[in-house]
């Protein structure tokens, strides 16, 4: 008998409960893990024809049925110093770091820029497909280049910040690039000067008598956190289900005629309103279906109480979408990856 002796790890017919934080009971026909991203260029010849996708921490994606293709998953690690002066620092992580090491790891070494990031569920490669953000602060502020593989020819590239086109919940990589590229490191430009980014309200209410400092700034987020989102490892959900719809000016005012209380942020090309906020004046906030159910605590995110399958949870939500749209006339879209 012959063996094909291959140092990556290939599965086939692998289920994917566990790499989805929705707990969704799914398989994929094939699962490619990455350890080393030595293995990448035998990776993408392995991807040549069928559908792939490639997976994170499985944080910001709904299966609605089994993955008839392959799944790739990097499990690569290591954080390091490349580049440091007085003012600032250049680390560079590989994708399957986990999000949370990486916050950890600047927190410690004092290096500030991701201290408001702290808690979102994930890993570094994907940070930047959607520009992760919260408290007040989004990724591409500190991200200074990702690089990877394009799937097409595996050629290697590194994107420049201004390449990887940022925006809310955005990039190139949700776009031209979707489902074209895998990447493998992202470097960060983290500040090494004592700065806070507390423009969140609630933030810089919890800390206007406090002593700052980054582990202070960190612990608050992270309880400021725990009291309006669940915890992924405890009660399935991808954290927030839908994005802020942005809308113009005159939308708004005419909205604010009916709807005096709406909250509202500028945003680029108009202004953001809380899809949670929609949801909840939709009487929608801790309403429950069978197994699905939106957060008590927080309406934008919808949870897995159990057994729920990835069909149940597009029923609800295309229920919120319609009834938020009836009320509102607003479209709230999904910010999860939807497969
Ligand atoms: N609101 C309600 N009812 C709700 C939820 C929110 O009235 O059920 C109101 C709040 O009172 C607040 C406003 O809506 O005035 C905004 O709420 P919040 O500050 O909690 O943030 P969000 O806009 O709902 C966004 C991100 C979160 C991030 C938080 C904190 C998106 C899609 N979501 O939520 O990100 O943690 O801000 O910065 O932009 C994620 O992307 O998965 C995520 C959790």
């Amino acid at each position: 008998m012959h063996f094909h002796i291959t140092p990556m790890k290939i599965y086939s017919d692998f289920s994917l409960k566990n790499h989805n934080t929705f707990g969704l009971d799914v398989k994929c026909s094939r699962f490619i893990a990455i350890e080393d991203e030595t293995e990448v260029p035998e990776a993408i010849h392995q991807l040549s024809d069928q559908p792939f996708y490639v997976l994170g921490g499985g944080s910001n994606v709904l299966f609605t049925k089994d993955f008839e293709g392959t799944i790739v998953h990097m499990q690569t690690s290591g954080i390091a110093v490349v580049e440091e002066n007085d003012l600032s620092v250049k680390v560079v992580a590989a994708a399957g770091e986990s999000w949370e090491n990486f916050v950890n790891y600047c927190v410690t070494h004092g290096f500030y820029g991701v201290e408001n990031l702290i808690g979102i569920p994930g890993l570094v490669g994907s940070c930047p497909v959607q520009n992760i953000g919260a408290y007040g602060a989004e990724v591409k502020d500190v991200i200074d280049s990702v690089e990877g593989f394009y799937i097409a020819d595996g050629q290697p590239f590194v994107m420049s910040n201004a390449d990887c086109h940022f925006g809310y919940r955005n990039s190139i990589f949700k776009n031209e690039l979707k489902n074209r590229c895998l990447i493998t490191n992202v470097v960060f430009r983290l500040s090494k000067e004592e700065k806070y980014n507390l423009s969140y309200r609630a933030l810089s209410e919890k800390l206007q008598d406090e002593p700052l400092s980054l582990k202070k700034v960190a612990d608050t987020v992270s309880a400021i956190r725990k009291s309006k989102l669940p915890d992924v490892h405890e009660l399935g959900s991808a954290g927030s289900f839908f994005k802020n719809p942005v809308v113009s000016q005159t939308t708004l005012d005419t909205l604010l005629q009916r709807f005096p209380d709406l909250v509202h942020y500028p945003a680029n090309g108009g202004v953001k309103l809380a899809a949670g906020q929609l949801i909840d004046l939709c009487q929608w906030k801790g309403h429950r279906i069978g197994q699905v159910g939106t957060y008590p605590l927080q309406a934008l995110v919808i949870v897995n109480y159990g057994g729920a399958t990835g069909k149940d949870v597009v029923d609800f939500y295309s229920r919120i979408q319609a009834d938020v749209y009836q009320k509102f006339g607003v479209k709230i879209e999904p910010e999860v990856n939807i497969l």
